[in-house]
């Protein structure tokens, strides 16, 4: 059976297997495989797999003597790896209970399993689950070289945006002033800060601002992270005019937060503004808001359209990383 892996030359093979490790991609219980002078190297999300990677369908070799869900269940469960957490969504409770079962009896080393029981809801953005292995929802998730602490029944956060992140992380620089509006347990602000920024994070779930400060401390840069519980729009008064770069990834409804970024910029400031449209016109709605929030004060230059993610028929989780120059 196929498995999805990352095919590469074989004298690139350990460089990537690192990078994939680096992300928590690797994938439990296939082998790395060489074949006519390529490397695969099995991954547990290839849609988490950065781009640049060529991810292919490979029958990589169970690893011997170990045990996999679908071994004991007779079909390929799907599901997503969240540090030590395994997550599966499914509808029929039984079936459900049924593939909990199979992952915490095979090899993985799964400490629980969540179901989802509800949509992503409310102003914090977080959702109901039920648990049906272990007894917690808390974990320390790793990505890209940080590790996460959060509680996913009291925060939001979602590893399949692990590459997005990875993306807008490359562009920052030490010295920088980077603001991250929306910034749940600190996904965005604390490899920012790793690269040498000064960060400030705001949230209105207060849960989230004590993992962020937790998280911030746990990859050692309390020191270049501030992190402030509230309202994004009081908070703004105190950082006027104070960012080069600010995230917003509230896709609903950030265009109604814009006003409030554009007081935040800068001079010169980057703005990665994240947004949910349908795929007749993913770009248009999020550029005009950005333009009627910004100009004439500021020149507008959107240096990147991106669909991120397919999030329903016809509708793309899309970003624009838009530069206002003063
Ligand atoms: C989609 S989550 C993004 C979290 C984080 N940036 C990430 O990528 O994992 C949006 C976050 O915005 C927060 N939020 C919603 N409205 C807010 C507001 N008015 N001011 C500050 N934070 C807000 C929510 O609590 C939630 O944690």
């Amino acid at each position: 059976m196929g498995v999805p892996c990352v095919r590469v030359p074989r004298e690139e093979g350990e460089r990537t297997r690192q990078r994939l490790a680096e992300a928590d991609l690797v994938g439990d219980g296939y082998d790395i495989t060489v074949e006519e002078g390529r490397l695969y190297v099995p991954v547990s999300d290839a849609s988490a797999v950065p781009d640049g990677f060529d991810v292919v369908e490979f029958d990589a070799p169970v690893r011997e003597g170990q045990t996999m869900p679908a071994d004991l269940l007779g079909f390929e469960p799907s599901y997503e790896r969240l540090g030590e957490l395994v997550i599966i969504d499914e509808d029929d409770p039984e079936r459900a209970q049924q593939i909990a079962d199979a992952i915490v009896e095979s090899d993985l080393p799964v400490e629980g399993v969540l179901n989802r029981a509800s949509k992503i809801k409310g102003t914090e953005r977080v959702r109901d689950w039920d648990v049906l292995a272990g007894k917690t929802t808390t974990v320390v998730h790793r990505e890209y070289g940080c590790a996460f602490e959060l509680d996913l029944a009291e925060v939001y956060f979602s590893p399949r945006l692990a590459t997005e992140r990875h993306r807008v992380v490359e562009q920052v620089e030490a010295g920088e002033h980077a603001f991250d509006m929306f910034a749940g347990v600190g996904p965005f602000v604390v490899p920012f800060a790793e690269r040498g920024a000064t960060c400030v994070g705001t949230d209105i779930n207060g849960v989230a601002i004590e993992y962020l400060r937790k998280n911030a401390e746990r990859n050692g840069v309390a020191d270049r992270v501030t992190a402030i519980h509230g309202d994004v729009r009081e908070v703004a008064g105190d950082y006027e005019g104070w960012a080069d770069r600010i995230v917003m990834n509230l896709p609903h409804s950030a265009d109604e937060f814009l006003d409030t970024a554009v007081a935040l910029a800068g001079d010169d400031c980057t703005i990665h503004y994240y947004d949910i449209q349908p795929d007749t016109d993913s770009f248009g709605p999020g550029e005009r808001a950005i333009r009627a929030a910004a100009e004439p004060t500021y020149e507008v230059t959107v240096e990147t359209r991106r669909r991120v993610r397919s999030y329903a028929p016809g509708e793309h989780n899309v970003v624009l990383d838009a530069r206002l120059r003063r």
